[in-house]
């Protein structure tokens, strides 16, 4: 199976239609960064991936301006009406995360939960490469992304290195690459100087995106700071 940008999309405007209505929560550990003051008040940050619009919505509460980007139109026009009915503003643009259209230096902080591994390992490093290209300096990153610990790491059809598309539940189809923590810290210690990471075991039956084989995920949760 090769990976194609617009298949993977088409299969999230699918899935995500199908989850709409589910889950406008933000999570716990993210609504924590943001708690904490990842920029001043007012500062600007990026949801990449933004899906439903949930954390683009907590963090416009906390009083920051918002960017958000998804590839997914469907993503893209919940965000902007999920935003709007509740009487904020937002840039909400639809572009893949391998290829910000933003300038460099441009936002305060950055956040991205469940999304940079959705691709290949080339497409996972872009999007690094990319989500910390467009911090300023001292800029502060909040990333989710698989680790090789979770019970799908190797099933499913393989797609590349480390990268597998689930046969499934609600993301069969769609392809998730699994970095390893050498290849995450080697990676960020390019850009960055990495404040927090941990694996973490994630209990999804609250999640939209629950499916039992869920029950044993486990994720990498970094805070990176670029130099
Ligand atoms: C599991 S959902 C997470 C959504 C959101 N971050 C949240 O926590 O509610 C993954 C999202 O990543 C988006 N996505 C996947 N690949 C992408 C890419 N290459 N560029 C931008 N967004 C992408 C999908 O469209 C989907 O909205």
């Amino acid at each position: 199976m090769m990976f194609e940008l617009n298949t993977q999309r088409s299969l999230w405007d699918h899935a995500l239609v199908t989850l709409a209505e589910k889950d406008c929560e933000p999570e716990p550990d993210l609504a924590a960064f943001l708690r904490q003051g990842p920029a001043k008040i007012g500062g600007h940050g990026l949801d990449i991936g933004c899906g439903l619009g949930r954390h683009t919505l907590a963090t416009l509460r906390m009083g920051y301006e918002m960017t958000a980007v998804d590839f997914s139109e469907v993503a893209v026009q919940r965000t902007r009406e999920l935003v709007q009915s509740k009487g904020f503003n937002a840039d909400v643009r639809c572009a893949s995360m391998h290829n910000l259209p933003f300038n460099d230096g441009q936002f305060d902080f950055a956040f991205s939960w469940c999304v940079l591994n959705h691709g290949t390992r080339k497409i996972f490093e872009q999007a690094i490469s990319e989500a910390i290209r467009v911090l300023c300096s001292g800029g502060v990153i909040f990333g989710f992304v698989m680790s090789q610990h979770d019970s799908r790491f190797g099933s499913g059809r393989r797609v590349g290195e480390d990268c597998f598309a689930f046969t499934e539940g609600p993301e069969s189809g769609i392809c998730h690459y699994f970095p390893s923590e050498r290849n995450l810290v080697n990676l960020l210690e390019r850009f960055s100087v990495i404040e927090r990471l941990k694996e973490v075991f994630f209990d999804g039956s609250e999640n939209a995106f629950y499916h039992p084989e869920m029950s044993r995920s486990c994720h990498f949760e970094f805070i990176a700071r670029k130099h």
